[in-house]
């Protein structure tokens, strides 16, 4: 039994096959309606919990799809739904969870949570997003920027704005995929010294760059988010935009970057706050791709977990 819990805990050499055989069944199924299983059934006489505390819309609808093109079934629960809600202990909940499904995936506003969870499951358990990292978010987006620009290492990711769960999960990335990257957030935004020192320790140059037109400059990938994640709160809106509104994706900004740069962004966008529709929208935008891949990807991130 294997989790997905996050980038760094996995070997890159397992990241990479997760990838090509997310490319591999990609191609395989181009052109079935969604809702047909592939050919191999892996997860045929599966069913794997969809355990959201949060809202989603890519995240679940993605995961449903993808166990179910995978033969298997899925389960979803709102944590407003089940005792969880009203106080029942992680640990009662994955064992008792374990005895009637066979995967879990879980979003949760806590880390602690998701580990707690996956300490007591004895069925794989997979992030689908904490407040700490997004680990299938940037698997799908190392899968989409491969697409479009082949491989990833030894390019350069710029991110902008908000050090939040993404970032922490893309400087994962930065040390798994070799990649360098570039931070043009706000000093009080920048991404957790942990993930910074992650990405150093795996031989990867992180810049920290306080101008986003020098930090556009020779950027391959040009990534930003949502500057209020979803367990913050609604009342620091107006401070976000303060902090955050100097370090916008716009149209200047990606004519800094390399030739040829694309932009994503995971979704929700907020046209106008992180990033302008001119660039949302426009031709380097690879935003739809990107959102089609977690399909992929999380398929890929299944089979790895349950092994077929
Ligand atoms: N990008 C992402 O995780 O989207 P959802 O919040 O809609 O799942």
């Amino acid at each position: 039994m294997r989790h997905f819990l996050d980038i760094d805990r996995a070997c890159a050499g397992e990241l990479k096959a997760i990838l090509a055989q997310a490319a591999a069944m990609k191609t395989a199924r181009r052109g079935r309606p969604k809702g047909t299983p592939d050919d191999e059934r892996p997860l045929n006489g599966r069913v794997v919990a969809l355990l959201f505390e949060k809202p989603s819309t890519r995240t679940r609808v993605s995961f449903d799809m993808a166990v179910r093109q995978l033969g298997g079934e899925t389960l979803t629960l709102s944590g407003g739904e089940t005792q969880l809600g009203r106080g029942e202990s992680i640990p009662d909940t994955a064992r008792v969870l374990s005895r009637y499904v066979d995967g879990i995936v879980i979003r949760t506003d806590r880390e602690d949570n998701l580990l707690n969870l996956a300490d007591h499951a004895t069925v794989p358990v997979i992030n689908g997003l904490t407040d700490r990292t997004h680990p299938c978010q940037v698997m799908g987006d190392v899968m989409t920027y491969e697409e479009h620009r082949g491989p990833i290492q030894g390019r350069r990711v710029a991110w902008f704005g908000d050090g939040n769960n993404v970032c922490a999960s893309f400087l994962h990335a930065a040390g798994q995929f070799g990649f360098d990257i570039t931070l043009s957030c706000p000093e009080s935004r920048d991404p957790d010294l942990e993930y910074i020192a992650y990405a150093q320790s795996r031989g990867t140059t992180v810049d920290i760059v306080r101008d986003p037109l020098k930090a556009a400059r020779g950027a391959d990938l040009v990534v930003t988010d949502a500057w209020l994640s979803m367990h913050d709160s609604d009342d620091i809106r107006d401070e976000r935009r303060g902090i955050l509104g100097p370090f916008q994706v716009n149209a200047s900004v990606m004519a800094a970057a390399a030739d040829g740069a694309v932009f994503m962004h995971c979704l929700p966008a907020y046209r106008g706050e992180e990033v302008t529709a001119d660039v949302l929208d426009g031709p380097a935008s690879i935003i739809l791709d990107e959102a089609e891949n977690r399909l992929h990807v999380q398929k890929a991130i299944l089979r790895h977990c349950f092994d077929v």
